[in-house]
């Protein structure tokens, strides 16, 4: 059990569980995207670790990015997506891949995948960690998911909770 400002988590996937899962996608995308040349994006700052653990399993050359997009204030989305820091690198006719923590409402992905088609992208797919299929409000194509979770709040493993917690190698979910 640890407690994060004022709640307490407990552990729901252990980190052994998590790299195995990685692993698992990698190997799907290595397939996939056997004879492409993608730019990954990672969307900050939740996806930091799941970026740096997923590239290290693949074998196709690629770029990867990060940008950073904000959505969330406190558990609750506020259903606007801003972008903050945007792509260095031109898109135009490139096989994108989206690197996310955790599809929630899907409200975040689902604003992103239009912006990056607006810019030129040759295709765009969702490459995320986690997943909340209960929670999704909105229609969302999301072809690679690593983990499908419960509704609950989770934190560690990149994610956050106000701001801590990030620095878990396990993820934990919410208990009190
Ligand atoms: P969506 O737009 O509702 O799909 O929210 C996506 C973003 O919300 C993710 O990138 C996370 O930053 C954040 N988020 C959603 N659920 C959780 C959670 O259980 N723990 C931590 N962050 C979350």
């Amino acid at each position: 059990m640890i407690q994060v400002k004022d709640k307490k988590f407990e552990i729901s996937i252990t980190s052994e569980v998590l790299q195995e899962k990685i692993a698992a996608i990698a190997e799907v995308l290595n397939k996939d995207y056997a004879d492409k040349t993608p730019i990954l994006v990672g969307i900050l700052n939740g996806s930091f670790m799941f970026a740096a653990d997923l590239v290290r399993h693949l074998t196709f050359p690629h770029e990867i990015q990060f940008a950073k997009f904000s959505s969330y204030e406190g558990m609750e989305t506020t259903g606007k997506v801003k972008q903050l820091i945007g792509l260095t690198s031109d898109i135009k006719d490139r096989d994108v891949i989206i690197v996310e923590d955790i599809v929630d409402t899907g409200i975040t992905m689902s604003n992103l995948v239009p912006q990056f088609k607006a810019k030129g992208a040759k295709s765009v797919e969702i490459c995320t960690l986690l997943m909340k299929p209960e929670k999704l409000q909105v229609p969302l194509d999301v072809k690679y998911c690593a983990i499908k979770i419960e509704n609950l709040f989770v934190l560690g493993y990149g994610l956050d909770y106000d701001g801590f917690g990030r620095n878990y190698k396990d993820l934990y979910v919410v208990c009190d």
